[in-house]
């Protein structure tokens, strides 16, 4: 079943176009410039009636609601709040009665996620699921829902599912957008950079060898900073995360402006960081947060779109992307750090599909 691939996450690194284009296959409409989203079992009324939507789920799929989260609000305009589906089950949080409940999970097994499902049926909560696992259990209690089509996930590490997750959530935000302000103009723009996403992805894994020679400079060294800004954190959050899981390196994600109230104490030679610098309103700034860490004499990993733009000596290295719009960007953001864990994890001989202390479900609380 691996083919030519070392590993099952390798492998679905690499099969990140063909997930994508499962996803989005019969889910997009030129004519009306929105997403056709069967499946959500509820009526363009009561949608419209919605006045907020409640995320959930655990690890990496929580990532995916965080991304979600910017997408929602930016393109329908309608409040979102993420939370941990452990803690919505205890926290016991008021929620405004015309709210939408959305739980993702890969497996559709995950025990807090199932539980946060529950307890917002319970309350008499729409609640509707994204999993990958057709027919799984979530699946199944949730009032309606989206599969992911992204074919099995086998390593432990969440991989294709995640970017797979975001654009579903790309296309509910776009659907629900089309619904209330978002323009036939501005839903043709989104329509047409979902349309470019398969090809964009294939020109990201092109730097597979530039990114594998990096991980090879850096495996050794004990902790990493990922920081990005606007939906580009949750990307560095997914970057940390990759990063702990599989090469038992310690990591963490920070919105980069947020450096400078904390953990910039951690910056030395010792502790590189991962920045994301792509075109838009805050890339001067992310530039002056990777300044900062070196003159801090923190290494500089930059992955960026605008390589010809970066002055020479600020980043030691620069994994460059393809340009791709807003909407869909952190898809492209996620391959590389995805890329640079797997690699790292090779390089010091873990077992990358089977991380120590893992479950690819966690079923049991
Ligand atoms: C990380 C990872 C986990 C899962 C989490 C939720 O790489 O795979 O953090 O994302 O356990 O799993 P699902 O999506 O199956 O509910």
């Amino acid at each position: 079943e691996l083919g030519s691939y070392k590993h099952f996450m390798e492998k679905e690194i690499f099969e990140q176009r063909k997930a994508i284009e499962n996803a989005i296959r019969g889910r997009l409409s030129d004519d009306q410039s929105t997403a056709v989203l069967n499946g959500l079992n509820i009526t363009a009324n009561e949608l419209r009636s919605i006045d907020r939507i409640l995320l959930c789920a655990c690890g990496t799929a929580w990532h995916a609601c965080l991304v979600a989260e910017y997408l929602i609000e930016r393109y329908a305009r309608i409040p979102v709040e993420v939370e941990y589906a452990s803690e919505f089950r205890y926290r016991n949080p008021p929620l405004d009665k015309n709210t939408l409940v959305f739980v993702i999970s890969q497996s559709g097994e995950t025990i807090d996620t199932l539980e946060a499902l529950r307890e917002s049926k319970r309350k008499g909560f729409k609640t509707l699921a994204i999993t990958n696992v057709v027919g799984s259990t979530i699946a199944r209690e949730s009032d309606g829902g989206l599969y992911q089509y992204s074919g099995k996930e086998i390593g432990v590490a969440s991989t294709k599912a995640f970017t797979s997750q975001i654009i579903i959530m790309l296309l509910v935000a776009l659907y629900l957008g089309r619904m209330r302000d978002l323009s036939f103009a501005d839903g043709k723009e989104i329509v047409s950079a979902i349309k470019a996403l398969p090809d964009l992805i294939d020109e990201t894994l092109k730097q597979a060898d530039v990114v594998r020679k990096i991980a090879k400079k850096y495996s050794k060294f004990p902790d990493f900073l990922f920081l990005g800004r606007l939906e580009e954190y949750p990307i560095a959050l997914e970057g940390a995360l990759k990063l702990k899981e599989i090469s038992y390196i310690h990591a963490e994600g920070y919105p980069a402006a947020e450096m400078k109230h904390g953990p910039i104490a951690l910056v030395c030679p010792e502790c590189p960081a991962v920045i994301f610098a792509n075109q838009g309103e805050i890339f001067q700034k992310v530039i002056s947060n990777a300044k900062e860490i070196g003159a801090r004499k923190g290494p500089v990993i930059l992955i960026t779109d605008s390589p010809d733009e970066i002055e020479s000596g600020l980043a030691d290295d620069v994994i460059a992307i393809p340009k791709a719009h807003d909407a869909v960007r952190t898809i492209i953001d996620t391959i590389p750090i995805q890329l640079l864990a797997y690699y790292i994890a090779v390089e010091r001989g873990c077992d990358v599909d089977k991380p120590r202390n893992l479950a690819k479900s966690v079923t049991v609380e």
